[in-house]
């Protein structure tokens, strides 16, 4: 290499064009490999690094088995490799991790339709490029590919309803907190509720999700009561407030007005 190509090389490492050892440090022998292999083989790597699981440091490795720092070994079933799954092995295969959610999934109309065509985990969140849930995944689109989309529109309806609710508990709970307020217990009950909440969708099933989110917004709707009380409280605390400045504006008034009174008595 000459010394222009040398430098011009540093320089580019410099600038992130060349990916140095440092960026390569989470790197395995999954992701070299396959980084490097055509079409299906290959990208699976560059959709996984947009992910919510590559954020979370879940690898290759940690969905597919096999290991990891050994190139000739990778993918030997001795070596706990499972390959890909097969569509109905897909629940199993996330529930290893997402254990909850696989439950109420398994009870549900999905779960037990599996096998003539229910989707599953991947159908609905994609494999590789998996991104933070939200309810946006409940779309006429998505879901009207195997069925009618009215009763996935109540369930939204449902949920939508209670999501807004939650913020707004939250944003007014941030609120009191700022203003020097003990909110924990609401936040705990907050946390705890939204918690339960996320775990409905899953079971697809209208008639639980309207009696599981009523509960939930019964629950919420308790926190706003006691919002609502300190809030009063606060509107009191306030008018005090102004109650006493006034009557230290009066008493200041009345306090030159006697003074002045006292000064006109003694000139004259
Ligand atoms: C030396 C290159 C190389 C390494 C290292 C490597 N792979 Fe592969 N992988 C391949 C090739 C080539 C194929 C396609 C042919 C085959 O299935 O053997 C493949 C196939 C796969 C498949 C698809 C299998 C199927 O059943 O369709 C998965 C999943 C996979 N690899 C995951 C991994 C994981 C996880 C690791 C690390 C533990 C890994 N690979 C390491 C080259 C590699
Ligand atoms: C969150 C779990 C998860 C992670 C992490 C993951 N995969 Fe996969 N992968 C899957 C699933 C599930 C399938 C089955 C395909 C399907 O059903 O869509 C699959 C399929 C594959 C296939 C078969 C070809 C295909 O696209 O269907 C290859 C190759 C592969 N993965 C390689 C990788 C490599 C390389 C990485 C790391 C960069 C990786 N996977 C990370 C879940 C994962
Ligand atoms: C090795 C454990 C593991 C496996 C297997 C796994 N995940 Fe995850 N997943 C995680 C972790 C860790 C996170 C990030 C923390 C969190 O949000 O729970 C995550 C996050 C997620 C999220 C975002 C959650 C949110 O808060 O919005 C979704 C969706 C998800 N995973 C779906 C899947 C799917 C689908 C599969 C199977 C293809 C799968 N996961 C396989 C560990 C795993
Ligand atoms: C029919 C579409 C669909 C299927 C099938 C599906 N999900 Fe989801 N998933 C969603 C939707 C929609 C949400 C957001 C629900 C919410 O925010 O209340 C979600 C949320 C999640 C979350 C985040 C939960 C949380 O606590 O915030 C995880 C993790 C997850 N799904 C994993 C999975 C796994 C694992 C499977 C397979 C066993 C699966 N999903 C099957 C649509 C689906
Ligand atoms: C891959 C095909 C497929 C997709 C995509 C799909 N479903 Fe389903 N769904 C099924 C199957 C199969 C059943 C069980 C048979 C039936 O009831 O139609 C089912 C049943 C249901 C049920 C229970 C039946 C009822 O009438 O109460 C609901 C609710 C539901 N799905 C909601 C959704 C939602 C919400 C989405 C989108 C996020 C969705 N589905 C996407 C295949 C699918």
């Amino acid at each position: 290499m000459s010394r222009v190509a040398i430098w011009l090389f540093l320089l580019a490492g410099c600038f992130g064009l060349i990916p140095t050892s440092g960026a390569l440090a989470a790197d395995t022998v999954c992701i070299e490999c396959h980084g490097g292999q055509p079409g299906a083989l290959g990208a699976p790597v560059a959709e996984w690094r947009t992910s919510i699981h590559a954020q979370n440091g879940v690898s290759c490795h940690d969905c597919h088995g096999g290991d990891s720092t050994d190139f000739a070994m990778a993918m030997n079933p001795e070596r706990g490799f499972l390959g890909a799954p097969e569509y109905g092995e897909v629940p199993g295969f996330c529930g290893r991790c997402h254990v909850g959610v696989s439950e109420s999934y398994m009870a549900g109309a999905h779960g037990q339709a599996i096998e003539s065509g229910g989707a599953q985990c991947v159908v609905c969140h994609g494999n590789h490029a998996i991104q933070k849930a939200s309810l946006d995944l409940i779309n006429e689109e998505a879901c009207s590919q195997c069925h009618a989309y009215d009763r996935a529109a109540l369930i939204r309806l449902s949920l939508v309803e209670t999501d807004t609710m939650v913020a707004e508990v939250e944003h007014d709970l941030e609120r009191l907190y700022r203003l020097g307020f003990a909110v924990d217990d609401m936040q705990g009950t907050l946390y705890s509720q939204r918690n339960r909440f996320h775990q409905i969708f899953h079971g697809v099933d209208v008639e639980r999700v309207r009696a599981e989110t009523a509960g939930v917004q019964a629950k919420l709707g308790k926190i706003g009561n006691k919002i609502a009380a300190l809030d009063s409280t606060l509107g009191q605390r306030k008018l005090w407030g102004s109650v006493v400045i006034g009557l230290f504006f009066l008493a200041g008034v009345i306090f030159l007005l006697v003074r002045k009174a006292y000064e006109e008595d003694e000139k004259s």
